[in-house]
């Protein structure tokens, strides 16, 4: 069964009270987890005894290298790949900055690339960026009317014998929405365009498997599922092997190690494997069975727990008239992130100030755009922008039935 009770005891952020002694209710899920205490203690007794750089013969030397390698087998197992195909930075934008900048270098006036309206803008600028630098045309794939979800009708018009790159997020970090990316793919990969793929909101609820999902480039972030910060990058072979390393000329030039730049932290590194068997363990399957399959088992049934958050989250949408909501209301393909608008007298109620009521009881409930730039464009949010809650692993029913409780008080107090 799975206790959330006992997983929340786990994280002594999750009962620590503010200076007016209100405990937190964390409703900021895609802003990043908390972290198990285990986590914490594990990069603790790195930094404490073995904290080093590569290439050290003495004994914190071997640490840090052993902790090197068995990072990029656990990232490996977590995105089903070979460790030799994941490599490592400071955080997604970074790495996606990095990549962009080096995949770039082939591309020439009259080639095209195609992005998509739902990402975070992470993913969208510095390709962008990367394209504009090189003369090469950007195009859009775009949202579908209502702005839940990408149009994906218009593939066949977007892409073609020059599109070089498609890049598209796994699951929107503020609609929650799941990308359909079999279609994406599959037409990338006619006309030879490599496919990537921002993983950061969707690997927090979905077990990610880059051979399953065919694609040539992925980003995952660890500090979103309960890990330090640290950018995680997933490329097949043909990618990895790039024409010429933005590095520094003695660092290594084998793979994927060329692709990271300057030194690592290893404290990081040290939490991404403490968390992948954290959470590993929530699925209940034998320590001795291979990493990836406690993964996935865990994957399950913390999908399963959120499925209940998504349920109770839209029942309580369902109920309430002054919540102006976007986004698709099924409880399938997607995640349990969601963004919406208080209205009162027929107009929304700024999300900046409804933030700052529910911060004033220790209440994350965040406010913005959250970089999902086309997505406000396309909601007409841009001045205002939209209120958003999202759910993880130790979130509770009591909390989202909570959460409902204050927004009836807040719309009847402001
Ligand atoms: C979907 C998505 N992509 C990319 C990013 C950027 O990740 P990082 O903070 O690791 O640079 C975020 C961060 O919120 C995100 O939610």
């Amino acid at each position: 069964m799975y206790d959330v009770a006992h997983i929340r005891q786990g994280f002594l952020g999750l009962s620590k009270p503010d200076e007016h002694g209100q405990l937190p209710l964390l409703l900021d899920g895609p802003g990043g987890s908390q972290l198990p205490k285990v986590v914490v203690d594990q990069m603790a007794n790195y930094l404490y005894h073995f904290n080093s750089n590569l290439g050290g013969a003495a004994h914190a030397g071997r640490v840090t290298q052993e902790t090197n390698d068995k990072a990029r087998q656990a990232a490996g197992a977590w995105l089903n790949c070979p460790a030799s195909s994941v490599f490592f930075g400071l955080n997604a934008t970074s790495l996606m900055f990095h990549a962009s900048r080096t995949i770039a270098q082939t591309w020439q006036a009259g080639d095209n690339i195609v992005l998509s309206s739902i990402d975070h803008f992470s993913h969208v600028s510095s390709w962008q960026l990367a394209a504009e630098d090189r003369g090469v045309q950007v195009r859009k794939i775009p949202l579908t009317a209502d702005g839940s979800a990408l149009d994906l009708s218009a593939l066949p018009s977007l892409i073609d014998e020059r599109t070089r790159l498609v890049a598209v997020s796994l699951a929107s970090n503020v609609l929650g929405t799941k990308t359909k990316l079999a279609p994406i793919t599959k037409a990338a990969h006619a006309v030879g365009a490599i496919v990537s793929v921002d993983a950061v909101h969707a690997i927090v609820h979905e077990c990610v498997d880059v051979q399953a999902l065919d694609c040539d480039v992925l980003f995952a972030s660890a500090y979103k599922i309960g890990a330090a910060r640290l950018g995680v990058c997933y490329m097949n072979e043909r990618v990895l092997a790039a024409e010429r390393f933005y590095k520094v000329e003695p660092a290594t030039n084998m793979l994927p190690n060329a692709w990271e730049q300057g030194t690592q932290s290893f404290e990081a590194q040290t939490s991404l494997i403490a968390l992948l068997e954290y959470w590993a363990n929530l699925g209940g399957v034998p320590a001795s069975e291979p990493l990836r399959t406690r993964l996935m088992a865990a994957y399950q049934v913390v999908g399963a727990h959120e499925l209940s958050l998504i349920q109770a989250f839209l029942d309580g949408v369902q109920k309430r008239d002054y919540i102006r909501f976007y986004g698709h209301k099924d409880t399938a393909n997607r995640t349990p992130t969601f963004a919406f608008n208080l209205i009162k007298d027929g107009q929304i109620i700024d999300p900046k100030a409804v933030s700052a009521w529910f911060g004033a009881k220790n209440i994350a409930l965040p406010s913005g755009n959250f970089y999902a730039l086309d997505v406000v464009r396309k909601l007409d949010l841009v001045e205002t922008g939209f209120l958003r809650v999202g759910f993880l692993h130790y979130n509770t029913i009591d909390e989202v039935a909570r959460l409902f409780a204050l927004l009836d008080e807040c719309v009847a107090s402001v």
